[in-house]
């Protein structure tokens, strides 16, 4: 069994990449299992003075997680052109250790824009050592409310996306 953890770069009650990360985790295909990570708003802001015996309870909880996880997914808004705070800051606190070092990540997108957040984020991703799956997975969610938002991720082309995107993913983590 694979265990992916997936993260939401969206703190909104309505957030399209969170809706998008738990129907990941509902249409995860035989063999693969698809936990989302919820505690980035209790994150604390990252400050390299807290780290080994002065890391929080929160960020330690993030590192044991993504740790322990075969690979995983970010789905994320873009704010101002940039990857939003919350998301950097809990990346931040897997810079300096061995969490993200050659750990296998796929990138999902609930917006067909955010083209400057999908580089910046790949960027920071691969510089942190991750291992980027080149192949990612596009539902077009934007501007859309919560009721619409779960009847275009229950239509049956979005759940094979859904299911194809995770096996080519679960493929990568085999080969790599
Ligand atoms: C403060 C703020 C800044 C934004 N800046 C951008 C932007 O630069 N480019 C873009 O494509 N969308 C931008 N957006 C739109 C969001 O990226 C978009 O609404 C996204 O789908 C929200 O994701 P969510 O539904 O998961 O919260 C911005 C939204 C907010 C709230």
């Amino acid at each position: 069994m694979l265990n992916l953890l997936a993260i939401s770069g969206s703190l909104r009650a309505a957030s399209t990449n969170s809706a998008l990360v738990a129907a990941l985790a509902r249409n995860a295909p035989a063999g693969c299992r698809v936990t989302v990570y919820d505690g980035l708003g209790r994150l604390p802001i990252f400050n390299p003075d807290d780290e080994d015996e002065r890391t929080p309870r929160e960020a330690t909880e993030l590192i044991d997680a993504v740790t322990s996880a075969d690979g995983i997914i970010v789905s994320c808004p873009e704010y101002a052109h940039g990857v939003p705070g919350g998301l950097k800051n809990a990346l931040d606190w897997l810079v300096s250790r061995d969490a993200a070092v050659a750990k296998p990540a796929m990138l999902a997108h609930a917006s067909p824009r955010s083209l400057f957040a999908r580089a910046a984020l790949a960027e920071i991703m691969r510089t942190m050592s991750f291992a980027l799956y080149q192949g990612g997975l596009e539902i077009a969610l934007l501007g859309k409310k919560p009721p619409e938002v779960e009847v275009i991720l229950a239509e049956p082309g979005n759940v094979l996306a859904m299911r194809d995107a995770l096996t080519a993913f679960a493929d990568f983590i085999g080969s790599h």
